[in-house]
């Protein structure tokens, strides 16, 4: 890793106004519904995906926020550098969680744990509102994201989907394809502990190519050995449990039977 950090960055709980807080040494973590908190939301994701088409418009915000959504801010002396927001799910089973859409920091400020940070402060608020898994996306090529996703924050994969946005491109799509991982982040103590026992002894594992993201014929082969790979891995029933940024891999793994079902 690039930069040493301190394990799990505190997040000190507080109350403002009725809503949650969070803060920790140079960043505050506030959920927030006021319009023009909600339009700071809108403008950053505007500015780190490259594209005001895929920013949620405040409006939008506005109705989740006021539905219950979990939308919290983060800033940095009074400026907003990241925000994280998202809804409750339902599986076709019943079973309630939070579906996170998205969660992004300011390139300038990321691998300072805000990224981080934005995870647990809706992880708490998750918790606090009866739900107990976290569920979102992120495209299996970015390495970072897999580091992220399943490896610091411990969600596990077991879905995966082609072009799960149709074909798309913004700053984090420039390649076209949207083929999508679909996280699921348990947020209770019993299912952490059973993964935690998961994670050391791989049944296979699947490596990000180092081509994947080039936009040349070359970086497309990758995508589909990528694609073909995670697929024959699910098709056998595995989960992706782990993430090893030192061999770029996806470790997979067969959870018990007792595991709750996937949620799509
Ligand atoms: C994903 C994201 C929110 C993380 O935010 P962040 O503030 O940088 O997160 P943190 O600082 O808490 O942690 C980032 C981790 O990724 C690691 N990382 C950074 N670059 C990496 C790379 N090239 N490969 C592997 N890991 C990498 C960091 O080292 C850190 O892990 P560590 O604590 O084990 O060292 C941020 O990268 C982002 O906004 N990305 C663009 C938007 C996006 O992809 N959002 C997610 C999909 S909705």
């Amino acid at each position: 890793m690039s930069h040493p950090r301190p394990d799990l960055p505190p997040i000190h709980s507080g109350s403002e106004g009725g809503l949650a807080t969070g803060s920790s040494p140079g960043y505050r973590i506030r959920r927030v519904s006021a319009i023009h908190d909600l339009e700071s939301i809108s403008a950053l994701q505007a500015s780190i995906w490259g594209s005001v088409e895929v920013a949620a418009p405040a409006s939008l915000l506005k109705a989740m926020a006021a539905a219950g959504g979990i939308t919290l801010l983060a800033e940095v002396g009074g400026r907003p550098v990241g925000f994280a927001y998202g809804f409750t799910g339902r599986t076709p089973a019943g079973v309630l969680y939070h579906r996170s859409h998205a969660a992004g920091v300011l390139a300038e400020v990321r691998d300072s744990g805000v990224g981080r940070a934005l995870k647990l402060a809706q992880r708490r608020q998750a918790l606090a509102q009866g739900l107990n898994r976290m569920v979102w996306t992120f495209d299996p090529g970015q390495a970072r994201n897999a580091h992220f996703n399943l490896h610091r924050l411990g969600g596990v994969a077991r879905t995966f989907h082609r072009d799960h946005y149709g074909q798309r491109r913004d700053a984090l799509n420039s390649l076209g394809s949207t083929d999508r991982l679909v996280v699921e982040w348990f947020l209770a103590k019993e299912e952490s502990r059973a993964l935690a026992n998961l994670r050391q002894h791989p049944a296979e594992t699947v490596r990000i190519p180092d081509t994947v993201a080039q936009p040349s014929p070359q970086g497309a082969v990758a995508r589909r050995t990528l694609r073909r790979d995670l697929e024959r891995a699910f098709a056998r029933g595995l989960t992706a449990v782990d993430y090893d940024s030192q061999t770029r891999s996806y470790w997979f793994a067969e959870l018990p039977s007792s595991f709750p079902a996937r949620v799509e």
